[in-house]
């Protein structure tokens, strides 16, 4: 025991003598006279009916019959393709939400009960684990998808003045989707590329550090649905930390990204 704590005392024990002498606590007030208000009759019987009249929520809906529900080929090869890599089929929630998505440009209706009804599981489950994450998105974006990161080291190098940038060239006031539906521009959290801040994830691929010309040259390719957006600022061309450059390392030139040829990203072919 520490020397600073007398000999027999242990101030984290309690006294069992020491609990007779606690008062009983006053019984608990009800309802009105806890929140101090003295509510008219009349209201209570207007509340209670608006309560009964208020709508039921209702079932939600069953686990869709696969014959009920066209599914298009490719879509449901793919979420079956996820569910073999799961001991349960529930947890290929995420891939085939990522299908849906990739498929109809967001995780709609249809989509989500076209997975449900290869998955067997109810929309309702895919729709929770959906409206969970960020990046399905719950309703239709633009063609081309341009998170900024606003976090706090591209924040410091200028994050919000590039996420304006690329509004103003898109045309969107704030955030959101153009108005030809071309182009859905947002401020996000930390991608994990803070070393090239300010940086902006467009179409899934990472770009960095960007600055206000290059958000209006982005855009302005992504109009144009150009492949080659902002080559010089691409994170996925870039050789290797400490590629053959640097370090001599004869294993790291023969890496694809350092032989110049760009891995085929998943779920593209
Ligand atoms: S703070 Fe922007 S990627 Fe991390």
């Amino acid at each position: 025991m520490s020397p600073l704590v007398p000999k027999g005392k242990r101030p984290w024990t309690t006294d069992p003598g020491h609990i007779h002498d606690v008062p009983e606590p006053p019984p608990m007030p009800d309802e009105q006279e806890r929140v101090g208000l003295e509510i008219p009759p009349d209201e209570i019987e207007a509340r209670q009916a608006a309560e009964e009249a208020r709508e039921p929520h209702g079932e939600p809906a069953p686990i869709p019959e696969p014959s009920a529900v066209q599914v298009p080929r490719a879509l449901a090869q793919e979420i079956r393709r996820a569910m073999k890599r799961y001991p349960q089929k529930r947890s290929a929630a995420m891939p085939a939400l990522w299908a849906v998505q990739r498929r109809y440009g967001w995780c709609s209706p249809e989509g989500i009960e076209q997975a449900a009804a290869v998955m067997g599981v109810t929309p309702g489950y895919l729709e929770g684990v959906a409206t969970f994450y960020d990046l399905f998105h719950m309703e239709p974006q633009g063609d081309h998808q341009v998170l900024v990161c606003t976090n706090i080291s591209c924040l410091l190098r200028g994050a919000y003045r590039l996420l304006e940038a690329f509004s103003e060239a898109a045309g969107i006031d704030g955030q959101g989707n153009s108005e030809d539906g071309k182009l859905f521009v947002e401020g996000f959290e930390c991608m994990g590329a803070c070393d090239i801040a300010p940086m902006a994830s467009i179409d899934e691929r990472y770009y960095g550090p960007l600055d206000e010309d290059d958000a209006v040259a982005a855009v302005e390719q992504l109009r144009k649905n150009s492949k080659d957006v902002l080559p010089e600022k691409r994170l996925q061309d870039r050789g290797a930390a400490g590629g053959p450059r640097g370090s001599g390392d004869k294993r790291l030139a023969r890496h694809p990204v350092n032989k110049g040829s760009r891995p085929t990203p998943k779920g593209e072919s």
